[in-house]
C-alpha cells in the first residue's frame, strides 16, 4: 500500500443509478467492475474506506492454482469434473492477469514463478504425493519433489509451474484508471448499509444517500448483506506477515506454503535496489479469539530470522481471510438476494486468482452467458440447508445469544481489578453497569470504552493486543478503539461508553 498509490474520490452526495453498483473494491469488487464496464455497462464502486484497503491491500500477492492441497480434497468429495473445474477456472484467472496487463499496459510487477506447497515431517509426504497426482490429473502441469529452492530441507513438495506473483494495487491501479476511462464511477467514504433487491435495486448509503441499480454485486469480503445464511458457512481467520529485504542471491525463487499444522507461506517481490523483499506469512488465529497477537509476530520474526539468515525485517502487518465449509469459494447469486444480487467471498486465503475469477464469472452471469464453472462456485449448492434459512438464521442468533451470556457469566466487574489494572496498549472487556463493556488504555494510559457487543449478531468482541482493535469471533468484524467498523460484516460502530463510570 506504501509502494502503489491509487487515486483518491469524493463520497457520493446526491443520488444515482447505474446498471450496476459493486459494493467492495478489493481485487474481486473491481475485477467485476473493470469486466462490466468493459462490456459497455454504466458501473458504480462504492468504498467505506479507501480503494483496495481491506484484504487486497494485505494479501502477499500469489497468482496461483495451487491452494494448499485442494485437489485431492474436491477429487474425494466433489468428483473429478468439480476438481478439473477448479483447476481450469483458477488457471484462467491467471492467465487473464497476464493479457489485462498487457492489454492496458499495466507494470504490476508479474513475475513466473513455481508454487509449491510442502512438508517438513515425513508423515505428510503421502498427502502431497497424492495432491501432486491429483493436481496433475486436472491438468496442471503437477510434480512430486524433494528440492524446493528453500534455504532448509522438507521432506516432501508439490510443484506447479508457471504460476505467478504481482503487486495487486498496482494492477488494481490500472484496472481503476481505465474504469474510470469507460465512464464508470467510484466512491470512497461510502458505507452502504441497506440493499433492498428487487428489479432495480434499490441501495442507501450511510449518509442516507439512495442509489439504483439493475445489478448489485457484493464484494465486501465477508457478505454485509446476506442475511447470516452465508455467514453461518464461513469461517475466518486472521494471519500474521513479516517482511524485509533479502539480498538476491538467497531468493529461493518460488512461492512456498506449508500443508502442515504451524503454517508457514513464502514469497519474494523485487526492490528498487535489487533485492528482494521476503515476505512470510504465519501464526494464524481466529479474530476476536483474545490470541496474545504480539507473541504471534514475535514467533513468525524468529522463525524467518532463523530460516533465512541474510533477512532484514522491516515490516509487519496482517490480512483476515475466510473460508466456506467445504473449502470453494462461494461466487455467484447471493441465495437471499433475489436475481439480481450478487456474492463473491470465502476464497480461503486464494483471493488473488480467485477475485480474478470472481469478476469473470459475475460479469459472465450479469450478461447472461455462464462460464461453465458457475456451478461450482453457487453459492446455492448449499442446496436444503440455504432452504432452511429462517432456522439457521435463529441458530445464529441463539448461538452468539448464549455467546454472550455465557461469556457475560465469566466478566469481571469493571469497577475493580481488571480495568484499575490494565496497563498502556492491553484491553479487556468487563462488565459496567451489567452490560459488558469494552475497555483500552491507550499509551497515554487513557481509557477507552464501548460498547463489546458486536453489531452484527451480538457475540462479544475481543482485544487484538498487536493491531489494537477489537475483533468478534463469531463472523470476524473489527472494530477501531473507537469503535468504528474497521471491518464487516458489521456496518455500525460500537457505541462510546463513558471511561468515567469504570
Ligand atoms: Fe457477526 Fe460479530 S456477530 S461479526
Amino acid at each position: 500500500m506504501q509502494s502503489a498509490a491509487l487515486a483518491s474520490f469524493a463520497p457520493l452526495s446526491q443520488s444515482a443509478e447505474a446498471d450496476v453498483a459493486v459494493i467492495g473494491s478489493g481485487i474481486a469488487g473491481l475485477s467485476t467492475a473493470w469486466e462490466l464496464a468493459r462490456a459497455g455497462l454504466s458501473v458504480i464502486v462504492f468504498e467505506a474506506n479507501r480503494l483496495a484497503s481491506g484484504v487486497t491491500g494485505h494479501t502477499t500477492g500469489k497468482l496461483t492454482a495451487l491452494h494448499t492441497s485442494v485437489y485431492a480434497t474436491l477429487r474425494s468429495k466433489r468428483g473429478d469434473e468439480a476438481a478439473r473445474y477448479y483447476a481450469d477456472s483458477q488457471s484462467a484467472a491467471l492467465r487473464h492477469v497476464f493479457d489485462v496487463a498487457s492489454e492496458l499496459g499495466i507494470d504490476c510487477e508479474l513475475e513466473g514463478r513455481p508454487a509449491l506447497t510442502y512438508c517438513e515431517q515425513p508423515d505428510g509426504v503421502e498427502a502431497l504425493r497424492a495432491e501432486a497426482e491429483a493436481a496433475r490429473s486436472v491438468g496442471l502441469d503437477a510434480s512430486f519433489v524433494t528440492e524446493t529452492g528453500l534455504p532448509f530441507p522438507v521432506a516432501g513438495a508439490v510443484r506447479v509451474e508457471n504460476q505467478a506473483q504481482f503487486h495487486p494495487l498496482k494492477y488494481l491501479r490500472g484496472l481503476v484508471e481505465d474504469i474510470i476511462a469507460r465512464g464508470g464511477r467510484i466512491y470512497e467514504g461510502t458505507r452502504v448499509t441497506r440493499l433492498d433487491d428487487g428489479d432495480p435495486c434499490r441501495l442507501t448509503t450511510e449518509a442516507g444517500v439512495s442509489v439504483s441499480a439493475r445489478h448489485v454485486v457484493v464484494a465486501t469480503h465477508h457478505p454485509v448483506f446476506d442475511h447470516a445464511v452465508l455467514a453461518s458457512r464461513l469461517t475466518q481467520h486472521r494471519d500474521l506477515v513479516v517482511a524485509g529485504a533479502l539480498p538476491a542471491a538467497q531468493d529461493p525463487q518460488g512461492m512456498y506454503i506449508t500443508a502442515e499444522g504451524g503454517k508457514r507461506s513464502v514469497r519474494t517481490a523485487p526492490l528498487s535496489d535489487g533485492s528482494r523483499l521476503l515476505i512470510v506469512t504465519g501464526e494464524a488465529f481466529t479474530p476476536g479469539s483474545g490470541e496474545d497477537t504480539a507473541a504471534g509476530y514475535a514467533r513468525l520474526q524468529a522463525w524467518t530470522e532463523q530460516r533465512f539468515p541474510g533477512v532484514t525485517l522491516s515490516r509487519r502487518w496482517a490480512a483476515q481471510d475466510n473460508s466456506s465449509t467445504d473449502t470453494v469459494p462461494l461466487v455467484g447469486r447471493l441465495p437471499t438476494g433475489g436475481e439480481n444480487v450478487y456474492v463473491a467471498t470465502g476464497f480461503a486465503g486464494w483471493g488473488m486468482t480467485g477475485g480474478v475469477m470472481a469478476g469473470t464469472l459475475i460479469g459472465s452471469l450479469v450478461v447472461g452467458s455462464p462460464q461453465r464453472w458457475a456451478g461450482l462456485y453457487d453459492p446455492a449448492r448449499l442446496g436444503s440447508s440455504v432452504r432452511s434459512a429462517p432456522e439457521f438464521l435463529k441458530a445464529q442468533w441463539d448461538t452468539g445469544k448464549h455467546f454472550v451470556k455465557d461469556r457475560l457469566d465469566t466478566l469481571g466487574d469493571g469497577t475493580n481489578g481488571p480495568v484499575r489494572d490494565l496497563r498502556p496498549g492491553e484491553g479487556t472487556v468487563v462488565r459496567a453497569g451489567g452490560k459488558p463493556c469494552a475497555v483500552h488504555r491507550d499509551d497515554q494510559g487513557e481509557l477507552h470504552a464501548v460498547s463489546a457487543v458486536c453489531t452484527h449478531l451480538g457475540c462479544l468482541v475481543a482485544f487484538n493486543n498487536a493491531e489494537r482493535t477489537w475483533e468478534c469471533p463469531c463472523h470476524g468484524s473489527r472494530f477501531g478503539i473507537d469503535g468504528q467498523v474497521v471491518q464487516g460484516p458489521a456496518l455500525s460502530p460500537l457505541e462510546r461508553r463513558d471511561a468515567g463510570d469504570l
